[in-house]
């Protein structure tokens, strides 16, 4: 084993000693079952580690993470994992969170090739795209960039509504609600971009199921 993985687990060692004594009994209960009140969606920039930004414990968020924190409609990974948040897990908060300075958003403002990447960030372009008057008012590349971000994360949060998964919730009565924040990289604070959904009413109507 490398050194550095020798590290890893040494660190492990430690950090479980520590947890269980602060939280007597944690392990026990945590291997029984999870509880967690959250889904989050977020980037999977090393940068953005979900639990850690939000101060939350093992057991207390159901976490996925992709590049530029995408959630489309044919991704059988994404739409598994909010099916089980939100039938199984019954949460009550979905948090798609992105991140200013978002590689995966800078990559799909570009006129260069990736790779395969390019596929996975396309409907980014669809978003710049969609929103070309509102971006075009920047007065600086930064400002579009930030916009984009922002823009991205709106997207997303009207993506996971617009699934049957969380329409059908809605539809049997179950409080859900999806919220879209944003995380500043040069800051460590989040920002909520005030486009929380709860309601089926919300959508725009071709949407509606
Ligand atoms: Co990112």
């Amino acid at each position: 084993m490398s050194d550095r993985i020798k590290q890893l687990i040494e660190n492990n060692k430690e950090w479980s000693k520590q947890f269980a004594e602060k939280n007597p009994g944690i392990f026990d209960k945590l291997a029984k079952l999870q509880n967690p009140n959250y889904l989050w969606i977020g980037c999977s920039d090393s940068r953005v580690p979900a639990n850690t930004i939000v101060g939350l414990q093992p057991g207390e968020v159901f976490v996925h993470r992709n590049i530029a924190n995408q959630v489309n409609h044919s991704d059988l990974n994404v739409l598994s994992v909010l099916e089980y948040a939100v039938n199984v897990l019954q949460v009550n908060d979905i948090i798609l969170c992105g991140h200013y300075n978002c590689g995966g958003v800078k990559a799909a403002m570009e006129n260069t090739e990736h790779g395969i990447v390019d596929h996975w960030l396309r409907s980014i372009k669809d978003v710049y795209q969609g929103n070309l008057d509102e971006i075009n008012q920047c007065s600086s590349e930064d400002d579009k960039f930030n916009l984009l971000c922002e823009l991205n994360v709106k997207q997303q949060v009207s993506n996971i509504c617009y699934t049957t998964i969380v329409q059908r919730a809605w539809k049997r009565g179950q409080q859900l609600s999806v919220h879209g924040l944003i995380y500043g990289l040069a800051d460590g604070l989040l920002k909520d971009l005030e486009v929380t959904t709860n309601s089926v009413n919300q959508l725009e109507n071709i949407y509606q199921l």
